[in-house]
């Protein structure tokens, strides 16, 4: 009987974490465990496959990938940049597509073209940091918030705001509107370096059987 060791997965709480689990189940990788709406348990496994998945807040699980808590995480491309840890981004899941602006009411328009000191509130003080500085090189103050980006230059707090973008309801229905487009984002497959060398072959097996997935959706 072969011993293999388990292959772990960490999954962003939420939308993300259900559309993954849907795609995985389409490979034939399932984890009833995990359908159980009413369990409080936080880990779940797949004996026969030796599996096992996990669910955490966005922003951990590319810690947990980076210390080989886990083997592979999914996650959205504005937390990989934002937390920078030391992972290898292996495929575009293609869901979850949004994009990461700068936005704000059409008057700091100007701000923007003259270069001004301006505050920006967002909950990605490295995205946003990165940007201005190194896109636009202008020099600007950086407000960290943790929700509700859009009141900071409404109440005003900031003059802009560096955010996801989805549909732009949100915007639009508190006056504000994109002013810039930083960059696009979806949901993204991150490995652990050594558990790419020691997993090596059943990574690949799921990454080219993802990628078939994805390829045949797309035609
Ligand atoms: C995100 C984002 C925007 C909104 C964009 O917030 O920060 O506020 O979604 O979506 P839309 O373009 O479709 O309106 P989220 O709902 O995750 O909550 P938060 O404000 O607490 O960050």
């Amino acid at each position: 009987m072969e011993s293999r060791r388990y292959l772990t997965f960490a999954l962003c709480k939420g939308r993300l974490a259900k559309q993954t689990l849907a795609l995985l189940e389409t490979l034939g990788i399932t984890c009833e465990e995990m359908k159980d709406p009413n369990s409080r348990k936080l880990i779940f496994v797949n004996e026969e496959q030796k599996l096992r998945f996990f669910l955490a807040k966005g922003p951990d699980v590319p810690t947990y990938v980076e210390y080989g808590a886990a083997d592979v995480g999914v996650v959205g491309k504005d937390t990989i940049l934002e937390e920078q840890r030391k992972v290898h981004e292996v495929l575009d899941l293609g869901f979850g597509k949004c994009r990461m602006c700068v936005c704000g009411p059409d008057t700091a328009r100007e701000c923007l073209k003259n270069h001004e000191l301006i505050r920006v509130a967002t909950k990605y003080p490295g995205i946003a940091k990165d940007y201005f500085y190194n896109t636009r090189r202008q020099t600007v103050e950086i407000i960290k918030l943790n929700g509700s980006i859009e009141l900071a230059p409404i109440v005003g707090l900031a003059e802009v705001i560096v955010d996801i973008v989805e549909t732009g309801s949100t915007l639009k229905e508190n006056g504000l509107t994109i002013l810039e487009e930083v960059c696009p984002l979806s949901a993204r497959m991150i490995v652990n370096p050594v558990s790419m060398r020691l997993e090596g072959e059943r990574i690949r097996c799921l990454l080219t059987a993802l990628r078939k997935n994805l390829q045949e959706g797309q035609s």
